[in-house]
């Protein structure tokens, strides 16, 4: 079947794409628009034209899979053109999302109406380039520069409600889109139509205008080069002439698509995307989940009782006595209130979160919980102890999983009757808002319950990850060997600072030694000491000698830095200097780029022995652990894809 269709609708021609999964504009998808602005052109019996997509949404954007192969006409800009220049006027109903160059096509079109839940939006930002359609062109026309501004520089799609509102879309059409949109078009052929969208005057803003949004855009972008490209286009499509303007962005589009960053980000959108529906487990049907338990409600189980219910599950949640339980939903009471706060949920909203949590002490009340989840404190015992209660109280059926951070989960599941049930699912804190999972399998972990450890991630729109068993999974290996680093860096004489505004400058919000500060430096301590008590050596670190001298970051006041009362500023630390200066070699001077590329060399050489041993199955794995777990900036792809291991 053609992938672009003409259904003829009295004096109306209804255009409709069907390109699954997405309408994305493949070379056979822009022939075929092209060819229908030709032939309706050419038939005397039609007025108008509704372009309309089958599936799930309307065209998607350009056809991603494409960039990198030389390019086949007709290119998207003339098309875009050709439909706007159609003797026959065109009038985009959308339905889904009308992205990129999807959202370009309808630009072109004299008219936009959408259904209710639709959306637009031009995300090229996130591969790394801009709209290279004339988004950046005729956007400012349709809507205004600030509209364009907003829209294009953050990439983020907004709901038709909001489109209508800015000028985006002309109409939204309840009820049947196709029957709706024929007789928006109908009504709006009777009366003189709005001028093509190219033609219409833009009114440029001040310099003062420029000065704030380069500003803003560069603070958000975080070294990501599209959003500040994109904001150039605009500022040209604002200032000169049209032509001029869309040979600017053409460029500006061409420019990027062959750079780094594209090329990082497009793998990590394809990672993304992979991540959720791993091939080993195509043909595994998971189990049903309908009501989740966790137990322990402390900084983890309250977060991921959270994610739980933000995904619409209803959660049982246990501790171990009454006044426990009282300060976990008090947890959770405040992550609800502080979305409420920042303007994320309804007040309305935040009370069904919260009425949806049923809280307990007695495991009785999870006997029909489909999964479970365990979040108790990081010791062998207590967990073995909860997963005994868990064994007596739940259906022999019932997925139970541990969040154990750096045990070994066959240690914890050890005696537990249907091992084939069991399964680590490592969230990351907070639990709500962090979107890595880690899914640790054991041996004797059935399919099953690995395919419903992904059924989890999917339903909290999480990017799931299996990892094989060591100390620490993939991330938090890889953390461990980057800090080490740091510190070694430190000891050579690199100035803590130093290390820190590397890393930021390389991308990263936050330097390693600024993040042990906020999480605190006492996690890992009593994890070496633990070691060592247990009869491992473990050498004595830089980080020791700080929690041993009270320093256990900002909630003691210190630790890599001094913090003056109530702030959250690092202030280089005479004590430091003092404590760790009996350990320091002298002075070296490594410029910024070359602290982080040891870093960063550091933690692709872990991934490699990770790959080496099975823990991770392909590099994309590790740097998506490292993107959605521990901040690595998106647009440098992961550390295996940034030092070259990903080709
Ligand atoms: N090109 C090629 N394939 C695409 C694609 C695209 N633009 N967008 C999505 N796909 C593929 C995905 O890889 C996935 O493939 P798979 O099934 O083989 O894994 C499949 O379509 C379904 O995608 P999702 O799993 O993401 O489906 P959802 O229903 O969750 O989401 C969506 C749909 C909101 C459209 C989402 O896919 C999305 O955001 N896509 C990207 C949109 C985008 O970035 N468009 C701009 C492209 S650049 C451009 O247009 C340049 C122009 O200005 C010249
Ligand atoms: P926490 O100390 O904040 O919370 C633990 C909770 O478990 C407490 O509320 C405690 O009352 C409860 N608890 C203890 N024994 C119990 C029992 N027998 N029955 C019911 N409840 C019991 O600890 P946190 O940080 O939430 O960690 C929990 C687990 O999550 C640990 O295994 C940790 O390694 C892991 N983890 C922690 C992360 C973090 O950043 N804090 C990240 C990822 C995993």
């Amino acid at each position: 079947m053609s992938v672009v269709r003409i259904e003829r609708d009295g004096d109306l021609a209804v255009v409709t794409v069907d390109n699954p999964p997405v309408n994305a504009l493949s070379a056979s998808v822009r022939q075929g628009l092209w060819d229908a602005a030709e032939t309706l052109d050419a038939d005397p019996g039609i007025r108008g034209v509704v372009l309309i997509c089958a599936g799930r949404t309307f065209i998607a954007g350009a056809d991603v899979t494409e960039f990198g192969k030389p390019p086949v006409p007709p290119h998207l800009p003339d098309l875009v053109n050709r439909i706007e220049a159609a003797a026959k006027p065109w009038i985009a109903a959308i339905h889904g999302s009308a992205l990129g160059g999807g959202f370009e096509v309808a630009l072109g079109c004299r008219v936009r109406v959408a259904a209710e839940g639709a959306s637009v939006g031009l995300p090229e930002v996130n591969l790394g380039i801009v709209p290279g359609a004339s988004g950046t062109v005729r956007t400012p026309r349709l809507a205004g520069v600030a509209a364009a501004v907003e829209l294009i520089t953050t990439g983020k799609p907004v709901k038709a409600a909001k489109a209508r509102e800015m000028g985006l879309i002309d109409a939204i059409v309840p009820g049947d889109l196709r029957a709706g949109a024929l007789a928006f078009a109908r009504q709006a052929l009777e009366a003189p139509l709005p001028a093509p969208v190219s033609v219409r005057p833009v009114t440029a803003p001040d310099e003062g205008f420029w000065t704030e949004a380069r500003g803003r855009v560069a603070k958000a972008a975080k070294g990501a080069a599209a959003p500040l490209r994109a904001l150039e286009c605009i500022r040209k499509a604002a200032e000169a002439p049209l032509a001029e303007a869309l040979a600017f962005e053409r460029q500006t589009f061409l420019d990027l698509r062959g750079s780094d960053q594209s090329a990082a980000l497009r793998a990590v959108f394809f990672a993304e995307r992979a991540a959720p529906r791993p091939a080993h487990l195509k043909d595994v049907t998971p189990r049903p989940l309908t009501r989740v338990g966790v137990v322990g409600a402390g900084t983890m189980g309250a977060g991921i009782a959270a994610a739980l219910r933000d995904a619409g599950l209803p959660v049982t949640l246990i501790e171990r006595d009454a006044a426990a339980l009282e300060r976990g939903l008090h947890t959770l009471r405040g992550i609800f209130d502080g979305a409420v706060s920042r303007g994320r949920l309804t007040a309305e909203a935040a009370a069904d979160r919260l009425a949806g949590v049923t809280g307990a002490t007695d495991y009785a009340a999870l006997a029909e919980a489909d999964l479970v989840i365990e979040a108790v404190f990081e010791e062998i015992g207590v967990k073995r102890a909860v997963f005994a209660e868990l064994a007596r109280a739940c259906r022999p059926d019932a997925v139970l999983a541990t969040n154990t951070s750096y045990l070994d989960p066959r240690a914890i599941a050890e005696g537990l009757p249907n091992p084939d049930r069991f399964i680590g699912l490592h969230f990351f804190s907070p639990a709500n808002v962090m979107k890595l999972l880690e899914i640790v399998p054991t041996p004797d972990t059935s399919p099953e319950t690995l395919a419903t450890g992904f059924a989890l991630a999917r339903m909290l729109g999480k990017v799931p990850v299996q990892a094989g068993i060591c100390e620490g999974f993939i991330g938090n290996r890889i953390l461990k060997r980057m800090r080490a680093a740091a510190e070694a860096l430190v000891r050579e004489g690199v100035p803590i600072a130093e290390v820190d505004a590397a890393m930021r400058d390389y991308g990263f919000a936050m330097g390693p030694f600024e993040a042990q500060d906020l999480g605190g430096l006492d996690i890992a301590y009593l994890q070496r000491e633990g070691a060592r008590a247990a009869g491992r050596t473990v050498p004595e670190t830089l980080g020791d000698i700080l929690v041993r001298a009270g320093r256990k970051g900002q909630k003691t006041g210190g630790g890599w830095y001094d913090y003056a009362p109530g702030s959250r500023a690092p202030m280089a630390s005479a004590a430091v200097a003092k404590l760790l200066a009996p350990l320091i070699a002298g002075k070296v001077a490594l410029d910024r780029p070359a602290i982080a590329d040891r870093l960063i060399a550091e933690m692709a050489a872990e991934g490699d022995t990770i790959l080496a041993e099975g823990i991770a199955a392909t590099p994309a794995d590790i740097d998506l652990v490292e993107i959605h777990g521990y901040g690595f900036p998106r647009w440098r792809g992961g550390p295996m894809f940034a030092t070259g291991r990903r080709g």
